[in-house]
């Protein structure tokens, strides 16, 4: 057997340990599978005398990951820092320079950077491999790049970030609170280092641009994104949601259009028996439409340390096989500049929340504001007071059919406006998708 691929590991948190557990517990599989042993020589960390449940006594250890990534001693830069900027961007340069194949797992790297790092990885004739980067242990890279070559994709569009997910789903399911399920999700290793990124939406609108540019051929361009995250979604929401046959998800969203291509990620209510309905908890699903295939979805563990780790060394055994191929699927000096396509009205449905003054002729005052702009309603729900109970305000839920946003952007504005809600009107799209 030929000589061991030597992997250098900069991070060993949650992602960096579970490699080391692979690696270790897999060894002669991975040999088998790879053609040659996989061996890690060389360690870069924060903080070196942590305890990791693995002896890293025999390695060498590097406080500056670039000093890693350079060094004599490895074939293969596996970054797992995260982070656009800073010591992971420096790092992954300095290797490439260096001609080191490079694993990540830094969906923000590449949102950014994706299309210059590929280039350089291009130029120096060695991989750049991100299948840990989107969807944590789901094969999405892959799939795109190699299992649809034969297919023009037009949509692509999932649940792309499991803290989000996580935490819509035992809000629904055991009635926590949002802050009280996050500190779980964070414990549980899910989370970003900031769980903003998360829960803002701003980690699936990274994960989404990647998987655009694969899609379609495109320059990474996450700037362009209209993102808005779960932060404002109460728990009745979801239980409204729940009650007119919906369930709440965070999507990413990417459809190639004639103009441009439009990208988005929003909390969305998608019907109970849509297929990325029934992905709970921490898992991500994303559903790929191709010209021949048709539709196809994928589900599986998108966060944690095992699942993503399995991603990492799924990328490292191509490298040690010499599956070579282009970083995005096409040389990425080939790559077509981004173009958004021209802002076009949603049409589809809105849930729409709103506290309304418990008084005659409130709801009859904004369904003539809804009538005005020309919505229609589908379906309301309003509770009512118990007998034994005052209150000023009632809650009134409605569900619009489709209807163009700036009309219901409109009707919202003019109903806070007159003065018939208290607080702000709660509005998430509807797909049918
Ligand atoms: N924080 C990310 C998530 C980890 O929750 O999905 C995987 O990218």
């Amino acid at each position: 057997m030929t000589n061991a691929l030597r992997l250098g590991i900069a991070g060993l948190g949650t992602v960096g340990t579970g490699v080391l557990d692979i690696v270790k517990r897999h060894a002669a599989l991975l040999a088998a599978r790879a053609g040659r042993p996989l061996q890690v020589t060389a360690v870069s960390a924060r903080s070196k005398g942590k305890d990791r449940g693995h002896d890293l006594s025999a390695l060498a250890w590097h406080d500056d990951p670039v000093a890693l990534a350079k060094s004599a001693d490895i074939d293969v830069f596996i970054e797992l820092m995260g982070g656009d900027s800073g010591p992971a961007k420096v790092s992954v340069e300095a290797a490439l320079a260096a001609g080191k194949h490079v694993v990540t797992a830094n969906k923000a790297l590449l949102a950014h950077h994706g299309v210059a790092l590929a280039k350089a990885a291009e130029a120096k004739g060695v991989m750049l491999n991100f299948e840990a980067a989107v969807a944590g242990g789901i094969p999405v890279i892959k799939t795109l790049r190699e299992g649809l070559a034969g297919n023009d994709v037009r949509r692509i569009f999932g649940i792309l970030n499991g803290t989000c997910n996580y935490i819509l789903t035992k809000m629904a399911d055991e009635g926590r609170s949002f802050a009280d399920v996050l500190a779980e999700a964070q414990k549980l290793g899910y989370a970003e280092a900031d769980p903003t990124f998360d829960v803002g939406g701003f980690d699936t609108a990274h994960k989404l641009a990647i998987l655009t540019s694969l899609a379609f051929g495109t320059q990474v361009n996450v700037d362009k994104i209209a993102i808005e995250g779960i932060e404002a979604i109460t728990l009745e929401d979801i239980r409204n949601a729940a009650e007119l046959g919906y369930k709440i998800k965070l999507l990413g969203v990417a459809v190639a259009h004639e103009g441009g291509v439009e990208q988005r990620v929003n909390p969305t209510l998608v019907p109970k028996n849509s297929p990325v309905s029934e992905t709970d908890g921490v898992f991500n699903a994303v559903v790929i439409r191709g010209d021949f295939v048709g539709d196809l979805m994928l589900e599986g563990r998108g966060a944690g340390s095992h699942p993503t780790a399995s991603a990492v060394v799924g990328d490292v055994v191509d490298i040690a096989r010499g599956n070579a191929r282009p970083v995005f699927g096409i040389p990425a000096k080939d790559l077509k500049p981004y173009v958004q396509a021209p802002q076009k009205a949603h049409e589809g449905g809105y849930y729409v929340a709103l506290q309304l003054h418990d008084k005659p002729g409130a709801v009859a005052a904004v369904a003539r504001i809804l009538a005005d702009e020309k919505i229609s309603i589908e379906s309301i729900v309003q509770r009512g007071t118990a007998s034994n109970e005052t209150r000023d305000t009632a809650p009134f839920i409605l569900i619009t059919h489709n209807t163009l946003e700036p009309s219901i952007r409109k009707a919202m504005a003019k109903i806070e406006k007159d003065g018939h809600v208290v607080g702000h009107p709660r509005v998430i799209r509807i797909e049918r998708l």
